[in-house]
């Protein structure tokens, strides 16, 4: 599987099969004889070369390889590699942040006179980062209700729009999104859905599986676990066939003056043309690079994800179970829950409990 275009590394045929306890500890990296059982941290911006034409080679993405950390870092690849197999996609980015994930994820197919369909019950600084923001830089947002029906989310298209977004399990109202339907109506569009995924993780809810073709994440939350590092992460299931829809998207689909010409959609196909592109100009371009350090940081939370989400579950049911049981509480989110159509998503997303 490939995960980084300009990077080293490439995922083994065994991980995409392990299961998602096995990933979250052995995912994205497999040390040879003798080298050090734990991703090692290279904390190093530059990278050595012997020849100009070596390096040049990088540059001009005709090599697989490191040379400036803002670009690309082994370890930050590591740890993308565990996240892309997690999700069940073919390639991945660390950002700084999951801000910049959505931002990048977003920016990466949209410009100035672009359109956005968006779920209005998302984290608020995404919603702050579309709606004042991206709007400031000329990209236009439709919200539409969670709930919205099939007729209803197909009224926000525009002939400009160019994304369909939304939050698995939304921050902070708990609303599902109905990942198929969003998708469906998205595809008829000829745009992607980008789905955060944030809060159930792949341990609960792998958005690809539901037919999402971009997911992201903030790494701060369940993912690191500890409050120890600020982060995020871009997934691309590799499935959306960016050529079938060149005039929506030139950015992938003609030469990239910026990068000498490269056309991604046609270099690196479905699966490593997004990724690419997002690494090669919005990383270049705005840097929002995750340090190695905060990488390891991340990797350590991810070997323990499986063990800690059933936990949060479990926990959540419980509170929720309390609550419902005392008689000043007048609503409860997680009822609203049980009362919506989309049994099937929450099934998943709450495979561990018993909310059936
Ligand atoms: C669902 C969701 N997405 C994105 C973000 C932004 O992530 P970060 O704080 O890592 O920039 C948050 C932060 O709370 C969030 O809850």
């Amino acid at each position: 599987m490939l995960v980084s275009v300009t990077g080293a590394h490439r995922l083994g045929g065994n991980e995409m099969s392990n299961g998602i306890g096995t990933k979250c500890v052995q995912a994205g990296y497999t040390p040879g004889n003798g080298e050090p059982r734990q991703i090692p941290i290279v904390q190093s911006t530059t990278f050595k070369y012997d020849t100009s034409e070596d390096m040049g080679k990088l540059f001009d993405l005709e090599a697989s390889g490191y040379f400036y950390t803002r670009l690309q870092n082994p370890t930050n690849d590591y740890v993308a590699a565990k996240i892309a197999a997690l999700e069940g996609g073919t390639a991945a980015m660390l950002t700084s942040s999951g801000q910049a994930a959505n931002f990048f994820a977003l920016f990466n197919i949209c410009e100035a006179g672009s359109h956005i369909v968006a779920s209005s019950s998302i984290y608020g600084g995404t919603f702050n980062l579309i709606a004042v923001t991206m709007k400031k830089m000329g990209v236009d947002v439709t919200f539409v209700s969670p709930k919205a029906t099939e007729e209803e989310l197909n009224a926000a298209f525009q002939d400009n729009t160019r994304a369909m977004f939304g939050e698995t399990i939304a921050n902070p109202a708990l609303t599902v999104l109905d990942i198929e339907k969003f998708a469906k109506v998205a595809h008829q569009h000829g745009v992607p859905l980008i789905v955060d995924n944030t809060f159930p993780t792949p341990v609960n809810c792998r958005p690809i599986e539901w037919g999402a073709d971009i997911v992201t994440h903030s790494t701060t939350k369940y993912m690191d676990g500890h409050g120890a590092a600020v982060g995020g992460c871009i997934v691309d299931s590799g499935k959306f066939d960016w050529m079938a829809h060149a005039d929506k998207f030139p950015g992938l689909c003609t030469p990239d003056d910026s990068y000498h010409g490269i056309t991604y959609a046609e270099k690196f196909g479905k699966e490593g043309a997004f990724i690419t592109k997002a690494t090669a100009q919005l990383m270049r371009d705005f840097g929002c690079i995750q340090s190695p350090q905060n990488a390891f940081l991340l990797n350590l939370g991810l070997e323990s994800l499986h063990v800690r989400m059933p936990r949060h579950v479990e926990n959540g049911l419980a509170v929720a179970k309390f609550l419902s049981e005392q008689p000043e509480v007048k609503r409860l989110h997680i009822q609203d829950l049980k009362a919506t159509n989309i049994m099937k998503s929450l099934r998943n997303i709450f495979q561990m409990a018993d909310v059936a």
